[in-house]
């Protein structure tokens, strides 16, 4: 899982809008900062062996550099977002790099944060709701791919997309932060049977949880260590890498690569 991800760059990244509580206009990235921050991310998932394909931003496109949000994919085909307003442009521009990449390419009938509020583990999906997502999108994904869906709520717009409070360590382990998700959000994590590791709120609040695992690597922001020691001790080899620049726009390491080689059909059969 995560060996093949799709990244854009950040040469126009900057705060045009506010759509989420992280952005201030009023709070600019340095935006050679931000590309070497992007640069640092995709070297890192090509050391960890991990094929990144790349899509060019478009000027008019601020927030491009998130290309979670554009989609989700598995087994070829592709649901585009179904973004706010003040994205909808970006979306065009992954359509048809998506077609003429060979993916089959589906349009979402309602709101949908693709990756943002989708994260594949196996047959299961962590869906977010409620926010950037409407709920009505968990069935459409689950007649389409035949994933088991496992519906997620945050409790704040702070957790706008569920990328940011749940994370895919492998097919068995889950990191999350508790304070994020509604009780029955909770309930339904923890009745999945799979082993769940807790992150603490500084770190949560940090963007630990916006990373990208393999399942031997994880590739994850700096400024959580403790989350970063208990991957460790696990056995797995942890990647740490700044994101300040990148998180004026409300995002981190998850959020700038969208996984291309999610599939349903293989693997352990959950
Ligand atoms: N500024 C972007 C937005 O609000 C950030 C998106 C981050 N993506 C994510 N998958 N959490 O849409």
């Amino acid at each position: 899982m995560n060996r093949d991800l799709l990244m854009s760059d950040a040469a126009y990244f900057r705060i045009s809008y506010e759509i989420n509580p992280y952005m201030d206009k009023s709070c600019q990235p340095d935006v050679a900062a931000a590309v070497a921050e992007h640069t640092a991310i995709s070297a890192a998932h090509r050391a960890a062996g991990r094929r990144v394909r790349r899509m060019e931003s478009a000027p008019e496109c601020p927030d491009m550099v998130y290309t979670a949000n554009a989609a989700f994919v598995s087994d070829q085909r592709a649901v585009l977002g179904d973004p706010p307003a003040a994205r909808l442009e970006e979306i065009p521009y992954f359509r048809s790099w998506l077609k003429e990449n060979g993916f089959e390419v589906l349009d979402a009938p309602y709101s949908f944060s693709g990756q943002g509020d989708a994260l594949a583990c196996g047959r299961l999906l962590l869906a977010g709701y409620g926010r950037r997502t409407d709920q009505r999108m968990h069935g459409f994904l689950a007649d389409l791919f035949g994933h088991e869906v496992v519906p997620l709520h945050t409790v704040s717009d702070q957790w706008y997309d569920v990328d940011l409070a749940v994370a895919v360590i492998d097919e068995d382990t889950l990191g999350y932060y508790p304070g994020a998700l509604d009780d029955p959000s909770r309930g339904r994590l923890a009745d999945l049977g799979l082993e769940l590791i807790e992150v603490e709120s500084a770190e949560a609040h940090a963007f630990a949880l916006n990373l990208v695992s393999d399942g031997d690597t994880v590739t994850m922001t700096r400024g959580a260590p403790r989350f970063a020691a208990t991957l460790r001790e696990r056995g797995l080899t942890v990647v740490e890498l700044n994101t300040s620049e990148l998180r004026k726009g409300g995002g981190g390491v998850r959020c700038t690569a969208l996984t291309l080689d999610n599939q349903t059909t293989s693997g352990s059969g959950r």
